[in-house]
């Protein structure tokens, strides 16, 4: 593998900062370790910022047992009961390897970050080979100059004359001294995304992986975050977060061992995916990103945002148009006089933007249902007489832009192009395909070159014929369900994995290079690629296909943890829900979806007159706090896991001028209390004007229009009823209000 985004180093410093000790530094942080020639590379720090003397008096927690603070233990020659970052059989069969320092270098970087915006940093390199063996290894950390987070990274070099065996590739492992740790992971599954459980560590090894072969967030997720002093609190208390920045199979490791550190590993999940590395062959691991807080889980969280918002991100600095998904609406029943219809309902309730989903390709097999058509990306004529310019006509029209679905990795056995192709598809060799959603659903096998042209030629035909598209939704709805490629040959079957995620970042480098402005949301059924190591090429991700706006409270705060609002897609849907069959009200909803990225997943023509001006109001509202919630600062005030029935969180524009408190009910019981919130994140000293929007009560709220200190409002807070006051025919078991805060 090549490293994806080469970094252009711009000054080597031959500094070395303290003899043998190296710190890297963001702004509140340094990251300390300690290097000597022919010797293992040894963590020594990370944490707040450090004075020199500290770091030169700096020392390793005691080792009684062995070295357990090398940084990237390999197998076999002096680590073999551990847990190990690089495991290999030499080409003779030799499978110990043993890592030592060769030399190391420091150097200041200005690059282009992977959503293409320009970054600074440092970045220590440290050169390992092998005594015995020609195996070069080199550890990246790179520490960015404006946020606090550090990326590490490694590739491997195979210098012998034949092919080597990698087993296990890790990134350098992160020690965390023991202590009263805790851990946080984002487990789930479809419609049922990034459910939070936090854990005491203990004695053991505990581990979070995928295997899914394409959609790892669908389950458990790649991101954690450590506690150090207890159970995690929002503004107080030590906090690590870290996330693996890939899209494929993962395995995240932490190991509590004899030593005095938690071991935290990260990588690809070497299960069947061992890896034969050419002479001469550089294989690249993705990287790992880190941040430390001393201000609990709220700083882990504010600045995974902020670099995602600066470096993560595509046009993360662009508000978010507020648009119209079809597919809870309509499903596969698309055609051009429903289009239009939907494209006029969201324009009159102040929407921006129309998305055509699933249903509208297909012409042997029409796509009527889920079992046909996907990779025949031609119009179904039959549904959409005018094709895609009578839609962008209609879409002008009604002075809304246009968006719409593909699923380019994807195939159905009823297809014109499995007919054509059947050897593109992913399976087990000698066997038959087997096939998932609609009982005909395969994956294309992007290894395959062709294939990969074929990808990109969807995206081609649509973008370059019909430049006004503005919106993509890509999707992605099966697993690897057998494995094996046609296309690799069969001492390469255990790439597939590997090389599949390597030509899909490829795929979307080519999209973005051509079409760098395209909005695109990255969707697997769901939630299932909410991830680091894709967002770079994103926009955006939908959230879940649940879109109920209870269980999205639930959802969409895990989520939060490391992604922020604006890259979270949120949508107000009809009720029964269609995935829990619940029953909320339209205000409810609303209120959920506005924490996010405004949208609509819903048929506007099943609505009620009062209905959509409701949803009028909304879209009004929301874009008047748009910038605050998409480019605030995220607090979370009470998490609904606390037990109590409540959820509160509130966004404070960078400026702190301007704030938007969000408060959700979970159950209603009579005569019920519910705790008072304090926000957080405004300026003491200033006073703040209290306006409630998507108001729905009869009486204003007693706060309305009144001014309160930013003090006042973070010490004590505002009552709030729990129950609305609205007319006796229109009362319900939902209650939540959205309070606009204005600084005086
Ligand atoms: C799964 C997605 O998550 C849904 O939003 C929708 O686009 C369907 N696929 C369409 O088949």
């Amino acid at each position: 593998m090549k490293p994806l985004t080469p970094l252009l180093l711009l000054s080597l410093l031959p500094a070395i900062a303290f003899a043998d000790k190296v710190e890297l530094r963001t702004p509140n942080n340094s990251f300390v370790v300690e290097l000597k020639q022919g010797a293992e590379p040894q963590f020594l720090y990370y944490g707040p910022a450090l004075k020199s003397q500290d770091i030169e008096n700096l020392e390793k927690a005691s080792d009684a047992n062995w070295s357990c603070a090398d940084l990237y233990p390999a197998y076999g020659a002096t680590h073999t009961q551990n847990e190990i970052c690089l495991a290999m059989r030499h080409s003779d069969g030799n499978m110990s390897t043993q890592m030592l320092i060769d030399s190391w270098k420091e150097s200041n970087v200005n690059d282009l970050a992977p959503n293409g915006a320009k970054r600074s940093g440092q970045l220590l390199t440290i050169t390992l080979s092998d005594p015995l063996y020609p195996i070069t290894v080199h550890l990246y950390y790179l520490a960015y100059d404006d946020v606090d987070m550090i990326e590490s990274w490694t590739d491997i070099t195979n210098g012998e004359k034949k092919t080597v065996t990698l087993t296990q590739f890790y990134n350098p492992l992160l020690p965390v001294r023991r202590g009263n740790v805790y851990w946080t992971h984002f487990n789930g599954s479809w419609a049922s995304e990034a459910q939070l459980i936090e854990l005491p560590l203990a004695n053991g090894l505990v581990e979070v992986k995928n295997k899914d072969g394409l959609r790892n967030s669908a389950t458990d997720r790649n991101e954690i975050m450590l506690s150090l002093d207890g159970p995690a609190r929002e503004n107080e208390g030590d906090v690590i977060g870290a996330a693996l920045c890939y899209s494929g199979n993962f395995r995240i490791t932490i190991d509590t061992d004899e030593s005095d550190y938690h071991q935290y590993f990260a990588g690809i999940n070497p299960d069947n995916s061992e890896y034969h590395l050419k002479r001469g062959e550089t294989f690249t691991t993705p990287h790992s990103a880190y941040t430390y807080s001393t201000r609990g889980t709220n700083g882990a969280t504010q600045a995974f945002h902020n670099w995602a918002r600066k470096y993560q991100l595509r046009h993360a600095n662009q508000e978010r148009m507020i648009l119209l998904n079809s597919w809870e609406g309509v499903y596969f029943n698309i055609n051009q006089e429903g289009m239009d219809q939907m494209m006029k309902d969201i324009a009159s309730m102040g929407g921006e933007l129309f998305v055509m989903d699933d249903g509208w390709f297909g012409d042997k097999y029409p796509r009527n249902i889920d079992n046909s058509s996907l990779g025949d990306w031609v119009v179904d004529t039959r549904k959409l007489p005018d094709g895609i310019p009578g839609l962008l006509r209609d879409a002008k029209k009604n002075g809304v832009k246009f968006g719409i679905w593909i699923e380019p990795e994807m195939a159905n056995t009823v297809s014109e192009l499995y007919e054509a192709h059947p050897d593109w598809i992913i399976k087990a060799p000698g066997r038959e395909p087997v096939q998932g959603r609609g009982g005909t659903q395969v994956v294309l096998d992007l290894t395959n070159p062709k294939v990969q042209d074929f990808a990109f030629s969807i995206f081609d035909n649509l973008l370059s014929n019909y430049p006004e598209i503005a919106y993509i939704k890509w999707d992605a709805n099966a697993p690897v369900m057998n494995h094996g490629s046609q296309y690799l040959p069969m001492d390469e079957q255990s790439h597939l994995y590997i090389k599949y995620h390597e030509a899909l970042i490829q795929l979307c480098q080519r999209i973005r290079a051509k079409y760098p402005d395209v909005i695109i949301q990255d969707c697997a059924s769901g939630g299932g690629r909410a991830n680091y190591g894709l967002l770079p090429y994103f926009d955006e991700f939908w959230v879940s296909d649940n879109t109920d706006g209870l269980q999205r409270i639930f959802m969409q705060w895990g989520t939060s943890y490391f992604f922020p609002a604006i890259a979270m897609a949120s949508h107000i849907s009809a009720v029964p829900n269609h995935a829990v069959f619940r029953t909320t009200s339209l205000k409810y909803r609303c209120d959920v979806a506005m924490s996010g990225r405004l949208g609509m997943e819903i048929q506007p023509k099943n609505m009620t007159d009062d209905e959509k001006a409701f949803c009028r109001q909304v879209i009004t509202d929301y874009k008047r706090v748009r910038p605050v919630i998409q480019f605030g600062d995220l607090y979370r005030l009470h998490s609904p896991y606390a037990g109590d029935n409540l959820a509160s969180l509130m966004y404070v524009s960078q400026d702190k001028q301007q704030a938007v408190f969000f408060w959700w009910k979970l159950e209603t019981f009579k005569n019920q209390h519910v705790p008072r919130i304090k926000m957080a994140g405004l300026e003491s000293d200033k006073y703040y004007t209290v306006h409630e929007l998507n108001r729905i009560d009869n009486k204003p709220l007693s706060c309305e229009g009144k001014s309160y200190s930013g003090a006042f409002l973070m010490q004590t807070g505002l009552e709030m009823p729990y129950t609305h006051d609205v007319d006796h025919n229109k009362l319900n078991d939902w209650a939540s209000r959205v309070l606009q805060l204005t600084a005086e």
